[in-house]
């Protein structure tokens, strides 16, 4: 891990029961750029995970009855840490999973900005006590953390993705074991270390890398995790969600999104291409909230197109060291798997308005825009998770929220228009759990992030963050307390 001002950042352990643990020769990590090696971590086995969860569990007793002021200011501590070290936290971000490096260190203050939130949040976790239905006595509504967690975070925000289950967690008086993508650990193990520095007590925060099938099956099974929170595919939502039953596990999921993003003839053209160029290429396309199907109506349809072109023309592509908009995908697959809807779309009548299907295999692709999209294409039922543009053309209100919602998915929807009473029924009407009207960056550690329909349950960020990791106890106090 090449010129990190603080070198110690860089682990290649596991961080289990407050020490560093593993042989670093179970799995090797490259830099999507060049392939190159950036270093390994262990590849943890069952025993190691027990002990992870037992540890977790003594952690979770004592961190429950902390005061809620202790857990804010631990949590004030890792925040201040990760700022002070957020150029290095950005150099892991670009190296292990690609983005650039300014999107890196965005990241890095979206991630903080989770921690700061919930270390204020953590002493405003409130009960109620509300009017009993018997005499002399009252009804209490208090909140109790769930107890241990298991986050599995995935690679396209290695940061952001762990502290927004984490902080919340932890200010909730929760115990989090951590299991990152195997091709982003670097991120989460640095992160795990300024816990440590920040005085994090041993087994509150822990890291565990290895074979993200069996881990994530031992964490679902368990009796000792009550709950696990999972960021990544709808796929691999499902199959944790079957594995969680048999303990009646509290689920959050966030899962992929398909977001329809309509411009209508009176929106203000300017802004709908600022937010859909945040949109769409944010992370290079990989984000569940992007742009995927980009609906314009008939009237701007061909002025929206080549206006759109001369903005990601201007794009720059290359290695996320540098500073440039476009750097190489996470691995080849999910190149192919752009360039598989891109040739599927060709076959059915689309036209390539800008860039290209790259001939060799290279993870890096240059953004492409097509027209004349239609439902039947790959990319209207598919996340595209990479720099692929398609318009598609639409005359009504009416016909556009239909084909909006023509999808299993229901995280993210954009709206541009200047008419205040259309935005508002779109906001009403489209399925989703976030709908961003006349803005292209929904994410925010303010607001409650996630989706309906096939796109997951539970919600990230604000108060509702919070809520995920408490149960809510009924206490009816007798006694002649009146
Ligand atoms: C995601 O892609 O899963 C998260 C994106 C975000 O928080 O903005």
């Amino acid at each position: 891990m090449q010129k990190l001002n603080d070198s110690s950042l860089f682990k290649q352990q596991c961080l289990i029961d407050g020490q560093w643990l593993g042989k670093p020769s179970g799995h090797t990590v490259y830099n999507p750029y060049d392939s190159s090696v950036l270093g390994q971590v262990p590849n943890l086995d069952s025993a190691d995970i027990e002990r992870a969860i037992a540890s977790a569990q003594i952690a979770f007793e004592s961190w429950r009855g902390c005061l809620a002021a202790e857990r804010s200011k631990m949590l004030q501590r890792w925040h201040q840490l990760i700022l002070e070290n957020s150029n290095d936290l950005a150099r892991i971000i670009t190296l292990e999973q690609g983005k650039p490096l300014k999107e890196a260190q965005g990241e890095v203050a979206y991630a903080a900005s989770f921690v700061a939130w919930y270390a204020e949040q953590a002493t405003r976790i409130n009960g109620e006590i509300v009017p009993s239905h018997l005499p002399n006595s009252k009804i209490l509504i208090e909140k109790q953390p769930v107890g241990v967690v298991a986050a599995i975070t995935p690679w396209n925000f290695p940061a952001a993705m762990m502290t927004r289950k984490c902080a919340p967690a932890i200010a909730a008086g929760c115990s989090v074991i951590v299991k990152p993508s195997p091709d982003t650990p670097f991120t989460a193990l640095a992160l795990a270390e300024l816990a440590q520095r920040a005085g994090f007590p041993k087994g509150l925060l822990q890291v565990v890398c290895g074979d993200a099938a069996s881990i994530g099956q031992q964490l679902c099974i368990s009796e000792q995790v009550t709950k696990l929170s999972f960021t990544g595919s709808t796929h691999v939502g499902k199959l944790l969600m079957v594995q969680s039953a048999n303990t009646v596990k509290r689920l959050s999921l966030e899962l992929g999104g398909n977001a329809p993003f309509i411009v209508f003839d009176d929106a203000d053209i300017e802004q709908a291409l600022d937010g859909l160029m945040i949109a769409k290429f944010r992370n290079s396309g990989q984000t569940c909230v992007a742009a995927n199907r980009i609906f314009v109506q008939s009237g701007i349809y061909h002025r929206f197109a080549a206006a759109l072109v001369a903005r990601v023309e201007a794009l720059k592509i290359g290695n996320g060291l540098d500073s440039l908009d476009i750097a190489p995908l996470i691995h080849l697959e999910a190149a192919i798997k752009v360039k598989q809807q891109v040739e599927d779309a060709l076959q059915k009548g689309g036209e390539l308005l800008s860039g290209s299907i790259p001939s060799g295999e290279t993870n890096l692709l240059t953004p492409m825009v097509l027209i004349n999209a239609n439902d039947e294409w790959l990319c209207s039922q598919q996340e595209t998770f990479g720099p692929m543009v398609p318009l598609y053309r639409f005359d009504t209100e009416q016909e556009v929220i239909e084909r909006a919602n023509a999808t299993e998915s229901g995280l993210a929807a954009y709206a541009y228009s200047q008419d205040i009473g259309r935005c508002l029924r779109l906001a009403n009407r489209l399925e989703a759990g976030m709908v961003g009207l006349n803005q292209g960056l929904l994410s925010s550690a303010s607001a409650p992030f996630g989706g309906v329909k096939q796109s997951g349950l539970g919600r990230e960020g604000a108060e509702q963050g919070v809520e995920e990791y408490l149960e809510t106890k009924y206490v009816l106090l007798g006694g002649n307390v009146l």
